[in-house]
């Protein structure tokens, strides 16, 4: 293990600072290293998933693509492992999106208009390659106004230091918004008019709409009066997100392109839910209208990004590579007491690209960035192996607690399978109903992850397949309800109905296994699970990693591979695990 060499002054300063003598005084980068905690006592800390050293990060912030460099901010608390009365923008770079350098602060409350904190916004480019924020600030009399900053020096390549606009607040409540119920503002695109639209969360009464203003200077904005998208009921809307897709093919375009190559996806976080909704459809910009395809019903045919842990997210598009990137903020499952002795909490997923299902044009698809596929280390591979009623076989050979798996199943004829009616049944609710344990005719099958070698700790990523009138229908699932032995953590079991091609004959699961969070990516991206799990046996070395089958019917593995993964540098400390995976 090894021992920073600052180890003397950090104890000093953690005791100082919890004298509560320094803690003002220090400049939060220094608080930031203050509390540092060694790896081995930190068996839920991830490896190749984006964390601040310590203290609490909630949503990503202004991603953009400037010049060769990644950066993200994210709201971070410096000061604690909870959400704090005082957040502010934390920034960190990166060249490849998955090897992250952290920095000081970009944005903390410093004015009467952002005194009380620096809330979640975005980043526009404007022409002449000029990087501009458009924040949330948290004013004097607690009013949310929006805020503009931009670089010091748009010639470090870092983009280190921002100014706050001698305008602000640019934005303050409009008369149909509630004063501290309007925040959020998006990333801006250009209409044909030439002029600059942004979009922001709000809440009247319990309408939750986000409402576009305009503005041909980024600094005088106009509301438009009819709101971009509103639902009765819903209360706030968080971090509305707005931006086209391309109907042909897999790349993404900016923010700005209207044409009738592409349609728009509006996407806005319901607090209440904490789920991210998204909607296809179509937009005019001369009328200012989104026409959604469908809008909110409140059911489960919403679509959402993730059915599990993910949540005020934001895409950018990565105008080298030609795709539209989405980050998303992945919250803790364990409880407020757990994070303050852990130190911290809350993680982002793994950057995922994301574009329209051109076959269907119904629905969006999203699938890890290429970049992760470096870390990958040693593979095991199966290849057509039968997977009998009731078979269970390991993985083994690889670090099952930081792995990357994909696997493709090979199912039998769909003659006999069970018959659904969809309409009726809450996909999550029969996820936890039929469980993994719980054998159906074709299904559950999948795989068993940050499972303990007895297998009393496991978390379970299975699908189910029924017939639902004259479709086939699958279940994805991700069942928590054994992941730990611990009993006073939020163990929900997630899932999601998909449609399934029974001419296809497979299906197939990725999933990124990191420590404490798996990512799982149903039918190439089609359904995407996120779940945060805390085993107490199934750490580290201890965790195993198997593939199932407790249907009645048998399926093959027609191919799995899975790989140990790396660790990515994300300002902690490198390889302190010492994973081998070469
Ligand atoms: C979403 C959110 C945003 C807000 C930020 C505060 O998680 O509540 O609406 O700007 O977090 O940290």
């Amino acid at each position: 293990m090894e021992i920073s060499a600052t180890l003397p002054l950090l104890v000093l300063l953690t005791f100082l600072q919890n004298t509560g003598l320094v803690i003002k005084a220090l400049p939060f980068s220094m608080i930031s290293s203050t509390k540092y905690r060694l790896p081995d006592q930190q068996p839920y800390r991830t490896s190749y998933h984006f964390q601040p050293p310590q203290n609490w990060m909630n949503d990503p912030n202004g991603p953009m693509y400037y010049k060769g460099v990644y950066h993200l901010f994210y709201q971070y608390n410096p000061y604690a492992a909870t959400f704090g009365d005082i957040m502010v923008w934390a920034h960190s770079v990166s060249y490849d999106l998955i090897n992250w350098i952290h920095l000081n602060n970009a944005i903390e409350p410093s004015e009467p208009y952002d005194i009380n904190s620096c809330w979640s916004g975005s980043a526009t480019i404007l022409p002449d390659e000029k990087p501009v924020i458009l924040y949330t600030g948290i004013a004097e009399n607690k009013y949310q106004v929006q805020n503009l900053a931009m670089p010091k020096n748009l010639s470090d390549p870092f983009l280190r230091e921002w100014i706050k606009h001698s305008q602000n607040p640019v934005i303050t409540p409009p008369s149909g918004a509630e004063v501290d119920n309007f925040r959020d503002p998006s990333t801006a695109w250009k209409g044909s008019d030439g002029k600059w639209r942004v979009v922001i969360g709000a809440q009247k009464g319990d309408e939750g709409k986000a409402i576009v203003y305009k503005s041909e200077d980024f600094f005088n904005w106009k509301l438009d009066a009819d709101p971009f998208y509103a639902s009765e009921n819903t209360g706030v809307v968080e971090c509305p997100d707005f931006f086209p897709v391309s109907i042909n093919g897999t790349n993404g375009v900016d923010t700005s392109v209207e044409n009738p190559s592409v349609r728009h996806v509006m996407k806005v976080g319901y607090l209440r839910r904490q789920h991210d909704y998204y909607f296809l459809g179509k937009y005019l910009s001369d009328k200012e209208i989104f026409v959604a395809d469908n809008n909110f019903t409140g059911t489960i045919l919403d679509l959402r990004y993730d059915y599990g842990k993910f949540y005020a997210s934001k895409s950018f598009f990565d105008y080298p590579k030609k795709r539209r990137i989405l980050w998303g903020w992945v919250n803790e499952s364990d409880t407020e007491q757990d994070d303050i002795e852990k130190g911290w909490a809350g993680i982002q997923a793994i950057p995922r690209q994301v574009w329209l299902d051109n076959k269907s044009g119904k629905q969006l698809m999203q699938w890890p960035i290429e970049e992760v596929e470096k870390l990958r280390g040693k593979k095991i591979s199966i290849h057509g192996e039968k997977l009998l009623s009731g078979s269970i076989i390991e993985v083994s050979g690889i670090t099952a607690s930081q792995a990357d798996v994909e696997i493709v199943f090979e199912v039998p004829e769909l003659e006999n399978v069970e018959s659904l009616d969809a309409k009726r049944v809450d996909p999550q609710l029969l996820c936890s109903e039929e469980s993994a344990s719980k054998s159906g005719k074709l299904g559950p099958f999948g795989l068993s992850a940050l499972a303990s070698e007895d297998q009393r700790e496991q978390t379970a990523v299975f699908f189910r397949i029924y017939k639902s009138s004259n479709k086939y229908l699958g279940l994805m699932c991700s069942d928590q309800s054994r992941s730990s032995l611990r009993k006073d953590l939020d163990k929900t079991t997630y899932g999601s109905f998909f449609e399934f091609d029974p001419n296809l004959k497979r299906i197939s699961l990725r999933s990124l296994i990191d420590h404490s969070i798996i990512e799982s990516f149903g039918e190439g991206g089609r359904v995407c699970i996120t779940s945060r799990v805390y085993p107490l046996l199934a750490i580290g070395k201890e965790a195993h990693l198997y593939v199932f089958n407790n249907g009645t019917q048998s399926v093959q593995i027609s191919n799995l591979n899975a790989w140990c993964m790396k660790e990515a540098e994300v300002g902690y400390q490198k390889n302190v695990r010492y994973v081998e995976c070469s």
